[in-house]
C-alpha cells in the first residue's frame, strides 16, 4: 500500500487525483461539520466552490428541501441557512435536506479533487471507520489536506498522519512519501493532546476570536461520529446508512 498526503490543494491539478482513493482532511470545521450533518439525517451535502454557486445550485428550492451553508471568514454568509459549526448540524436542522456547502477551504479541496476514484471525507471524528475502509480497500491512496488558504495548517496534517499511524499497525507493508512521513511525525509530536494542538494553532485561536470555542472541543473529539462520507458525482452521501439519524 503506497500513502501519499498533500498539505494543501495548490500544491497540485485536478488531473494528479484521476483513479486515486482520495481522503479529503479539513478538521476545522469543514469535514467535521459534514460527517456530523450526514451523521444526523441530512440527505446529502453538495459541495461547491463558490457563494454564487451555492445560490445558483439551490435555485427555487432553497430553504424547502435545500439549505444553503458554509462560512467565509469562519462566519455564517448572508442571507444562509447555517454557517460552518458543527453544532448547528443538528437532526432538528438538517435531517432529510439537501445541503449545498461552500467553505474556504474545505469544498475548494473536495471539488479540486473531483476526478478521484472515490473520495472520503474524513476528521478525527470519524477516523477509526476511515481507517477500517482504508485497511479493508487495502489499495493506494492520497490524503489531500485542506490547510488554510493555500498554505499549510498543522490539524489537517496531524489527522492525516493519525490515519497513517493507525494503518500502519494494521498493514505491515507500507510505503510512505516524505509528506505522509512528516505528517505522521507531527501525529506523533501533537497527537496527545488534540484539543491543545487545535487550541495553539492558527485557525483554532482564529476560531476562538471569533466566538467559536466550543467548536474547537467538537473537532478535537476522537471517533464519535463513526459514519463514511463518499464524495461521488458531485454529492457527499453516507457509505453505511446504518448509523444516520433518519434510520
Ligand atoms: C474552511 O473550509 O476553510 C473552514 O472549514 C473554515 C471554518 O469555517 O472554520
Amino acid at each position: 500500500m503506497h500513502i501519499d498526503l498533500l498539505f494543501t490543494p495548490v500544491a497540485t491539478n485536478e488531473l494528479f487525483f484521476r483513479d486515486k482513493n482520495v481522503v479529503v482532511i479539513d478538521v476545522l470545521r469543514a469535514s467535521t461539520s459534514i460527517v456530523t450533518a450526514l451523521k444526523n439525517g441530512a440527505r446529502e451535502v453538495i459541495p461547491v466552490e463558490s457563494v454564487e454557486n451555492a445560490v445558483k445550485v439551490s435555485g427555487s428550492l432553497f430553504g424547502d428541501v435545500v439549505l444553503r451553508c458554509g462560512e467565509r471568514e469562519g462566519k455564517i454568509i448572508p442571507g444562509f441557512n447555517l454557517g460552518n459549526s458543527p453544532y448547528e448540524y443538528t437532526q432538528d436542522a438538517v435531517q432529510n435536506k439537501s445541503l449545498i456547502f461552500t467553505s474556504t477551504n474545505g469544498s475548494f479541496a473536495m471539488v479540486k479533487a473531483k476526478f478521484a476514484r472515490q473520495i472520503i471525507i474524513a476528521a478525527f471524528v470519524n477516523i477509526a471507520t476511515v481507517v477500517d475502509y482504508l485497511v479493508d480497500l487495502n489499495e493506494d491512496f492520497v490524503i489531500l489536506c485542506a490547510g488554510k488558504e493555500h498554505l499549510f495548517c498543522i490539524e489537517d496534517a496531524v489527522c492525516g498522519g493519525m490515519i497513517i499511524q493507525q494503518i500502519e499497525k494494521k498493514i505491515a507493508d507500507i510505503q510512505r512519501t516524505d509528506a505522509a512521513v512528516a505528517a505522521q511525525v507531527l501525529y506523533k509530536h501533537f497527537g496527545r493532546s488534540i484539543h491543545k494542538m487545535l487550541r495553539n494553532s492558527e485557525h483554532g485561536e482564529y476560531l476562538i476570536s471569533i466566538g467559536f470555542e466550543e467548536d474547537l472541543k467538537a473537532c478535537a473529539t476522537v471517533d464519535n461520529v463513526p459514519v463514511l462520507p463518499v464524495y461521488e458525482k458531485g454529492v457527499i452521501k453516507l457509505r453505511r446508512a446504518e448509523t444516520t439519524a433518519s434510520n
